[in-house]
């Protein structure tokens, strides 16, 4: 192992392929940070991340506890893992359909992708005293919009789970961060056919991520675009 590979602090994020979470590497990469990333499309996440140092691309769908075990082996082998971010999420369908057309197994799925993975997650990587969680949210777990009944309730599970997490381990921080409306493919696949082209590039979510992950904040649940950012500092 190199000197700076020896000495970078670990993290792993699921879902760096796109989006927010390739946004979040590319500015943790830089910091310093070896990432374990992950998502489902192989040829995607590794041309995503071929040029970043530090970090480790493990293709596989975070629903599966296989897939799991690899990304906390590979991470551990780097050293004690100070940073998770439960990134990767589905919406279930698209588009979104009422509540009463969810149906059992679409349901079961955006629960079983956004909630059971990101615990069990946890469970497997059994986090040391000072490490810092972050589990992305979503407005949609605290207001009830038309079509948004199995992503925000699954959102809202994560959110309580979090919070009885931070009174279980409070030598932990856990952060549940609402990163606001992104260009995304996920936001695409919310709003099928409509123009996006609005709404802010996932880049816009991080430095308040960045300041919250950098930071002393306590465990709760914040907005990332509301976060204040420290001035760079000039030298
Ligand atoms: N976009 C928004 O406006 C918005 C608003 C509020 C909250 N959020 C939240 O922000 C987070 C990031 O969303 P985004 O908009 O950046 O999404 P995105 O661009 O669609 O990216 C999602 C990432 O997660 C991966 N992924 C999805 N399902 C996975 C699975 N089962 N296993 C492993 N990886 C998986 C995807 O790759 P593969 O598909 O190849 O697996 C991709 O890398 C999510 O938690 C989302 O709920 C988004």
């Amino acid at each position: 192992m190199t000197k700076a590979a020896a000495t970078r602090r670990v993290a792993v994020l699921t879902g760096g392929s796109q989006g927010l979470g390739l946004a979040l590497t590319r500015r943790l990469a830089a910091d310093g940070w070896s990432v374990v990333v992950d998502a489902r499309r192989s040829t995607a996440l590794a041309d995503a991340t071929a040029d970043l140092a530090g970090v480790v691309a493990i293709p596989g769908d975070v629903s599966d506890a296989g897939h799991r075990r690899r990304l906390v082996d590979a991470a551990t082998s780097l050293g004690p893992v100070e940073l998770v971010v439960n990134n990767a999420s589905t919406l279930g369908t698209s588009p979104l359909p009422p509540v009463e057309e969810l149906g059992p197994e679409v349901l079961r799925r955006i629960f079983e992708v956004n909630v059971v993975a990101p615990v069990a997650l946890l469970g497997d990587l059994r986090l040391a005293a000072g490490a810092t969680v972050v589990n992305v949210t979503s407005d949609a777990a605290v207001e009830a919009y038309e079509g948004w009944g199995g992503y925000g309730a699954s959102k809202a599970a994560l959110e309580h789970i979090s919070r009885v997490l931070a009174v279980e381990r409070p030598d932990l921080r856990v952060l549940v961060v609402d990163p606001g409306d992104m260009r995304t493919e996920m936001h695409q696949d919310a709003f099928p056919g409509e123009d996006i082209s609005d709404r802010p590039e996932p880049e816009a979510s991080v430095p308040g991520l960045l300041a919250l992950i950098d930071g002393a904040q306590p465990s709760g649940r914040y907005t990332a675009r509301a976060v204040a950012v420290p001035e760079p500092s000039v030298s």
